[in-house]
């Protein structure tokens, strides 16, 4: 394209990652450049907004959100000392991959989850309450204490975190039974 070309009238205009752009009054190839990165700058930071707010507004506190975004413990560990898997009565499915310091010091903890943001949050939180404690006190955990760390997330996606805290129950019982 020219620069400064008069932009006609019928000028369909382009897309853009997703966004339909139509050309200004007057166009250059520069100005359409900087159209383009602004847009991707635009899209990035909105894109984590807008998810944020959608689970804000859907009753998920700030630390349940946190939890859901970074996903810190979300993955598999390749020596793992356990694996154990467990399906939600609604279908969704966790695996937990428990590594131990020495036989009961639980060293660390991933999750593999096909599940919602709840299931997501419940489990990345389990796993801080865990981490560094015995397989005992480990098994203490409950539902309460984990939705105590997340301060809140909506009431149809309690049983969210019953599934995060029966999947790492299930993985310490069966690393004790040799399973
Ligand atoms: Fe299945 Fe949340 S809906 S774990």
């Amino acid at each position: 394209m020219v620069a400064d070309q008069p932009v006609q009238q019928n000028d369909p205009g382009f897309a853009v990652n997703g966004y339909f752009i139509r050309p200004p009054g007057k166009v250059s190839e520069i100005t359409r450049v900087y159209e383009i990165k602004d847009i991707k700058l635009v899209t990035q930071i909105t894109s984590s907004d807008a998810e944020r707010k959608m689970l804000a507004d859907a009753g998920y506190a700030e630390p349940a959100i946190n939890y859901y975004i970074e996903k810190k413990y979300m993955g598999h560990i390749e020596n793992a000392d356990q694996v154990s898997e467990k399906v939600g009565s609604c279908g969704d499915i966790m695996k937990v991959y428990i590594k131990l310091n020495g036989s009961e010091i639980i060293e660390d903890v991933r999750y593999e989850i096909t599940g919602c943001a709840g299931a997501i949050s419940a489990a990345m939180a389990a796993v801080d309450l865990v981490k560094g404690k015995t397989i005992d006190e480990a098994l203490k955990l409950n539902d309460g204490d984990v939705f105590t760390v997340l301060e809140n997330i909506p009431e149809k996606k309690h049983h969210c975190i019953q599934l995060a805290v029966k999947t790492m129950h299930q993985g310490l019982n069966e690393y004790r039974q040799g399973a």
